[in-house]
């Protein structure tokens, strides 16, 4: 049976990166943005695609594009959709961007929440289902730097309510896992990042596709190697 694997954030980057290798290997993808009429990403993507509009920061949003795949089965969900915070200069103790701060929590914690709980069904009619979420070295106790408070802290609040999804849904079909991509050059990690989208998007699917019930709860790099919380 063709596999289904759902994508948010897919206009551009990793995300879009994530549609075409899916795409190219067969899959039926559907390939969440959050304005359709803004995906450069996905200009040359070919294959079983659907674009459907999803604005992670909007929770209405995220229950109609769920109401929008009914109960077809998903049998990879990655949460990828993520926002930086704005301006680094504007995320230090000095001079802080509260309403950034609130907008980010929206996007890159509360957002990939909701879509876990709507699409759960989802995951579960897999039989399968895996839902990875994309969250960040920053967002652990590992990362040796500070500043960065608006993009770390919504980061490491995904990881934690990750682990809080491996635990609640122990019993179901779905495994749930973690993943720090890499410092991926796209516009989020600039030009002098260390690996592009595509290597970064093929080591992602070769973690998703080892991944076993009984890896649920944990956190990777996109080498398949753990990271450390
Ligand atoms: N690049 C890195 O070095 C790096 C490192 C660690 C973790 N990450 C994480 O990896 C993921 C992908 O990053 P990337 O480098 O590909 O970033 P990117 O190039 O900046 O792309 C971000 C993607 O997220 C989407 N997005 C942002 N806010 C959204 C919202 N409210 N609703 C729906 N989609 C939204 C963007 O859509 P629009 O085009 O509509 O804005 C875009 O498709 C993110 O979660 C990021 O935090 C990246």
């Amino acid at each position: 049976m063709m596999t289904t694997v759902l994508v948010t954030g897919a206009s551009r980057g990793v995300g879009a990166e994530l549609v075409r290798q899916y795409a190219a290997e067969g899959a039926n993808v559907i390939a969440c943005v959050r304005d359709a009429a803004a995906t450069p990403g996905l200009d040359d993507v070919t294959g079983n695609v659907l674009i459907l509009e999803m604005d992670t920061g909007e929770p209405l949003s995220i229950m109609a594009a769920a109401k929008e795949v009914g109960d077809q089965p998903i049998d990879v969900l990655i949460n990828n959709a993520g926002a930086v915070g704005g301006n680094p200069a504007k995320q230090v103790l000095e001079d802080l961007d509260l309403v950034e701060w609130h907008r980010t929590l929206n996007v890159n914690t509360i957002g990939p929440v909701l879509v876990a709980k709507e699409f759960k069904a989802n995951l579960a009619a897999s039989g399968n289902g895996k839902l990875l979420n994309v969250t960040s070295q920053l967002a652990a106790s590992t990362w040796p730097f500070g500043g960065m408070y608006i993009y770390s802290t919504t980061k490491a609040a995904l990881s934690k309510a990750s682990q809080l999804l491996a635990l609640d849904w122990k019993e179901e079909p779905i495994t749930v896992a973690l993943m720090h991509p890499g410092w991926v050059r796209t516009d989020m990690g600039g030009p002098n990042a260390d690996i592009s989208a595509a290597e970064s998007a093929s080591g992602i699917r070769a973690v998703v596709a080892g991944l076993t019930k009984a890896d649920s709860g944990k956190f990777y790099k996109w080498n398949g190697e753990i990271h450390p919380w």
